[in-house]
């Protein structure tokens, strides 16, 4: 590999959070997988429509890969931000796909292999350039064959880094957190948390890892505003 290449590899793609991609070295390292962790409402989808409004935004085609929640559902909810979606629904240059329609309305599983090379082909076929998978734990919960995740995500990973395409996958924060696979094999980890203080709610975001980028992993504050999810250099409290 030349020097070249290997810098051509570093191209940063905005998050689409206002306030973030200052704290992670200029944005997402181009082509490569990032989860966003965090608890029930604190704006995992959010985030994750954000990622793609801001790629449709510069014409790069962006895949929401929905499980629990209807794609429906999902758009009402996001109108309430100044988003501009549904144009960007209806320019095709944001689609869903309902992985969770089979699951839940037909009980119907999946292996990982069908599931992603499934994904592998929507992408290529519509020449995506971001995808969120929302979440990547009800993903996980769908599989026939939990056995061979290691593998199947292995080769996914490395196919999308192939094609440059970025990938963002919520996961669901359990109480009693564990690192699983995924943890080691994205390039970045982002944390959303909400927790009780002198009985005021506190929001905040943590860049728990970011390969290659020298980044602090203190709780930064975050709000909801009109936009969207943004983040403020300083600490929630
Ligand atoms: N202006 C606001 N102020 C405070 N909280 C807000 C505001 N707007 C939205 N929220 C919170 O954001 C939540 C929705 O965010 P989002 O759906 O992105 O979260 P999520 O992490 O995906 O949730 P889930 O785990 O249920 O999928 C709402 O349930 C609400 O708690
Ligand atoms: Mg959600």
């Amino acid at each position: 590999m030349y020097v070249g290449e290997l810098l051509k590899n570093l191209d940063r793609v905005s998050t689409g959070v206002p306030g973030l991609d200052d704290l992670i070295g200029g944005g997402l390292i181009k082509g490569r997988v990032y989860l966003l962790i965090g608890p029930p409402g604190s704006g995992k989808t959010t985030f994750g429509i954000q990622f793609l409004i801001e790629g449709a935004k510069n014409d790069e085609k962006g895949l929401f890969v929905s499980l629990l929640e209807h794609p429906k559902t999902i758009t009402q909810n996001m109108l309430r931000y100044n988003f501009g979606l549904l144009n960007y629904l209806k320019s095709k240059r944001i689609v869903f796909y309902d992985l969770g329609e089979g699951v839940f309305r037909a009980g119907r599983r999946f292996t990982w292999s069908e599931a992603l090379d499934n994904l592998l082909s929507i992408v290529e076929g519509e020449g995506i350039k971001r995808v969120v998978i929302d979440s990547f734990t009800s993903l996980e919960h769908s599989v026939l064959d939990p056995d061979y995740k290691r593998i199947a995500l292995g080769r996914f990973v490395r196919k999308l880094h192939d094609m440059g395409v970025t990938c963002l996958m919520t996961v669901e924060m359990m109480s009693s957190e564990r690192y699983t696979d995924e943890y080691y094999l994205a390039d970045g980890v982002i944390v959303l948390h909400h927790f009780m203080r002198d009985y005021r709610m506190i929001r905040a975001l943590q860049v728990l890892k970011m390969h290659g980028v020298a980044h602090d992993t203190n709780l930064k504050k975050i709000r909801f505003t009109d936009e969207g999810l943004r983040v403020y250099p300083e600490a929630p409290f």
